[in-house]
């Protein structure tokens, strides 16, 4: 429905709607072909970083969207001057910037905001990591340990880069599978075994 009535609309609501909506697929998908979780019992790790990943994927949709993936070239500060403004993180407005400059300074608090983001997934998927490995489903620990640091690799190469499309499109890849890793974590308790075939 969003991308039948929404074509070439330029707030990234939109765009986060749709890729949300399109990992939310693939989720389901997963979690139908494994079967039901049975138990109550959940890892508190593993939703912790099944929520903060959502977060992080609409923060990465809302750079990406709003122009903003060039708007810091610094590592690991962004080096530009950052505008603190809340209207900058509005999802509804349609980006206003100047396409004749090579950067669009006005994105710098976006950007950053989702560099501080992956910091704490960063945390949160260690912790689930090492959790699931305690609990005996090493591959599913060293799936999204794996998959962190690809992330964080892909991230790095787009700013250093300038965003070439290969990495963007590998970030977006990464980035679901990193919810599928998430996802095969969150059974650990209850299906450790057959996470361990998965
Ligand atoms: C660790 C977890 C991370 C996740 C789950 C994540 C996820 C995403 C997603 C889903 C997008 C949208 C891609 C698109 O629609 O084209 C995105 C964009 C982006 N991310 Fe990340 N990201 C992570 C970490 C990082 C890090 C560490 C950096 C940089 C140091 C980074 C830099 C970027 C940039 C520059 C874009 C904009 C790409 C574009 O404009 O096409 N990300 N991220």
């Amino acid at each position: 429905m969003l991308g039948r009535y929404t074509a070439g609309a330029k707030q990234p609501i939109i765009a986060i709607g749709n890729v949300l909506g399109g990992f939310t697929m693939l989720a389901v998908s997963f979690a139908a072909w494994f079967g039901a979780a049975p138990s109550t019992r959940r890892s508190g790790l593993a939703v912790t970083l099944m929520l903060l990943l959502i977060v992080q994927i609409a923060a990465g949709v809302f750079v990406s969207a709003g122009y903003s993936g060039l708007s810091c070239t610094g590592f690991p500060a962004c080096g530009v001057a950052i505008n603190f403004s809340s209207t900058l993180l509005d999802p509804t407005r349609v980006p206003q910037f100047d396409a004749t400059l090579p950067i669009h300074p006005q994105g710098a608090f976006a950007h950053m905001l989702h560099r501080g983001l992956a910091l704490l997934v960063t945390l949160a998927a260690l912790a689930t990591s090492m959790s699931v490995w305690r609990s005996g489903a090493r591959r599913a620990a060293i799936a999204l340990g794996s998959l962190l640091v690809l992330q964080i690799m892909i991230g790095l190469t787009l700013v250093h880069a300038s965003l070439p499309f290969v990495a963007a499109l590998a970030h977006n890849v990464v980035a679901a599978l990193m919810l599928l890793a998430a996802s095969a974590c969150l059974r650990v308790r209850e299906h450790s075994e057959r996470v361990d075939v998965a």
